[in-house]
């Protein structure tokens, strides 16, 4: 029976698809799903998008999802660079007052880096560049030590790759975990970070291409902090000297979260064994907000 059908309006598409979720019985589910039916019809739209490009697009994600493997998540550079990551930690992570701001994860983040003696280095390749000490106390929001803490800490070297990108590197180069003392006190030495390319040889680097993007990043050290009773915050320390922390490809930079890499001579107090050059020291608190607040 046909009898009671009329043509279908663009309207009509919407509220049908919309409430064809009327029924979830996950109220959250319901409540996502249908918003994203609004939006993405609103969007089509407005745009009078046609039927070539959507095409198009959906080739675009279908590569997108092709170039992720174990070692490269594709999906996350394409959130990343959208902006839709940074505005996910913004609505979900406002730091209270004092609090340590969060930033993007990115896509290096290695579960599992080798637990290092406080102090020690995550160099475990000469040549990852220029040292560096980095070093802090974690505190509360209070200003109390956080014993305990677990910072997980991962970077770039010198060629701009992490280890995790790259073969000719040892595994946990540059990556390292450390646990506080009773004085909350951190250090470990590095190297000097350096501004890098978010991989660019995918459908993501070709969307950068295709607007006249670029795909810098300014030199940061990644860090996690967490420790029982406080919020863990996944978050960079940021170099201030880098040309790119006004054009961040990603859009992670927060004022609050960049620093100072401090240039010494050798023959300060503090230089690294058998380094005849430049080295840096960079110094800095981690301030944790108490969870569930
Ligand atoms: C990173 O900082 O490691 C990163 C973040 C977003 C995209 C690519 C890399
Ligand atoms: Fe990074």
């Amino acid at each position: 029976m046909t009898d009671d059908l009329r043509p279908v309006t663009a309207e009509d598409i919407t509220v049908a698809a919309r409430a064809s979720f009327a029924g979830a019985p996950d109220g959250r589910l319901r409540f996502l799903l249908q918003h994203l039916v609004e939006h993405l019809h609103g969007y089509a739209r407005e745009v009078r998008l046609t039927a070539a490009e959507w095409e198009a697009a959906i080739a675009f994600l279908t590569e997108t999802g092709r170039a992720c493997t174990d070692r490269r998540q594709e999906f996350i550079l394409l959130s990343d660079a959208l902006g839709l990551s940074m505005l996910v930690d913004v609505l979900q992570h406002p730091a209270p007052p004092g609090a340590t701001e969060s930033t993007v994860l990115g896509p290096f983040h290695v579960e599992g880096s080798p637990l290092r003696p406080m102090g020690s280095s995550t160099v475990d390749q000469d040549g990852s560049g220029e040292p560096a000490f980095v070093s802090g106390t974690v505190r509360g929001t209070g200003g109390q030590p956080v014993a305990g803490a677990l910072l997980d800490v991962w970077q770039n070297a010198a060629n701009q790759l992490y280890a995790v990108q790259d073969p000719g590197q040892p595994p946990g180069n540059l990556r390292g975990r450390f646990r506080t003392g009773a004085d909350g006190a951190f250090a470990f030495w590095s190297v000097r970070p350096v501004d890098y390319r978010i991989p660019d040889d995918g459908p993501v680097g070709r969307m950068l291409a295709a607007t006249g993007r670029h795909p810098w990043r300014p030199a940061h050290l990644h860090i996690i902090v967490s420790a029982p009773g406080y919020r863990t915050v996944t978050t960079h320390f940021f170099d201030r000297t880098s040309p790119h922390l006004a054009g961040d490809a990603v859009f992670g930079v927060k004022p609050s979260l960049v620093g100072d890499f401090v240039p010494h001579r050798p023959d300060e107090p503090g230089a690294p064994e058998g380094w005849d050059g430049t080295w840096y020291s960079f110094e800095r608190d981690v301030v944790l907000a108490p969870a569930g607040g």
